[in-house]
């Protein structure tokens, strides 16, 4: 059965450049969609996330920890994420989204095979891309599970990024089999800076657009940082609640802003299919 197309409820006409989307992809999604190129900064981002009703991102669950809990295996929020992995150059995670949704390959055939031979034509015949993102992650402690299908899926570049502790543990627990990614290491020991990650992105891997798919802890510094441009923000129309003892992660975590410096954004579109909302933001400036 065809997927039930997505109803535009609201969009800001933009000005964006770009090729735009194919026609099948541009049905889909109900309205054209081009992410912008970089002006100010080396990289630009879109963030993508869904979260329920009350703001849970994760139920921390085993085995139901993922963004696809949340949304109710969403097909129109799958389709969504499938679209913003095929417009960008890379995805990028933290290593607590690697483990915390296990198995998952963050490429846009992966969470919605039905487009797969669109999403590949599309990349390769208009945008020009390689046939799928550089799968990104970050760590501080070095702790990976590159037996991980990210790191084994062909025709997939995958790439650490870590400190120097990291690096060194990488080295240890992994040895000869860590050849199976790129691993690129920033001085010192502590967190990696979201600038140096997208600095090392742009130079190296040539990255201009990137999707940053989490999770909650990643997303709370590229805010802090003023480095999301954009949140694609699915609304689930569930409720999962938290108790003392589950302490589920809202859309940041590890981060508090005061009302002063709150990041705020501004909304570029509002979408809709069944009773699940897509919404699109853009940072407003400082
Ligand atoms: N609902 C959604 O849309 C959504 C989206 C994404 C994820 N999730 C869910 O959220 C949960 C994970 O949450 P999370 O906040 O733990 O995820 P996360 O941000 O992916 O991972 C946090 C971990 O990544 C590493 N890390 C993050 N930032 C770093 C930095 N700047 N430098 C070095 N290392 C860094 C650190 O671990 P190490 O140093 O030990 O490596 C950190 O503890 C999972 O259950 C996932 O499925 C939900």
């Amino acid at each position: 059965m065809a997927m039930q197309p997505i109803v535009t409820l609201f969009e800001r006409s933009s000005a964006a450049p770009g090729p735009g989307l194919s026609p099948r992809l541009k049905e889909a999604y109900g309205g054209d969609l081009c992410l912008p190129l970089p002006t100010s900064r080396p990289v630009y981002v879109a963030a993508n996330f869904v979260t329920t009703l009350d703001g849970v991102a994760s139920y921390q669950l085993p085995g139901q920890s993922g963004g696809g809990a949340i949304s109710g295996f969403n097909e129109q929020d799958q389709f969504i994420m499938g679209l913003l992995r095929s417009l960008t150059d890379a995805v990028l995670i933290g290593s607590g989204t690697l483990h915390g949704d296990a198995g998952h390959v963050r490429i846009p055939e992966f969470v919605y095979p039905r487009l797969r031979e669109e999403f590949r034509s599309f990349r390769q015949a208009i945008l020009h891309k390689p046939i799928h993102p550089l799968n990104v992650v970050i760590t501080g402690s070095g702790e990976i599970r590159l037996d991980e299908p990210t790191f084994h899926t062909p025709e997939l570049s995958t790439l650490i990024i870590t400190n120097e502790t990291g690096r060194r543990r990488l080295r240890r627990d992994h040895g000869d089999a860590l050849a199976v990614t790129q691993v690129r290491t920033v001085a010192g020991g502590g967190r990696v800076s979201p600038s140096d990650a997208l600095k090392i992105l742009r130079e190296e891997f040539g990255v201009e657009r990137l999707a940053l798919e989490g999770g909650p802890t990643l997303l709370g510094q590229f805010l802090a940082e003023g480095l999301v441009d954009e949140l694609f923000l699915t609304l689930s129309p569930h409720v999962a609640g938290r108790s003392e003892a589950d302490a589920r992660p809202g859309l940041i975590a590890q981060m508090a802003f005061l009302p002063e410096n709150a990041p705020r954004f501004d909304l570029l579109s509002l979408k809709m299919a069944h009773s699940h909302l897509y919404a699109r933001y853009q940072r407003r400036a400082a």
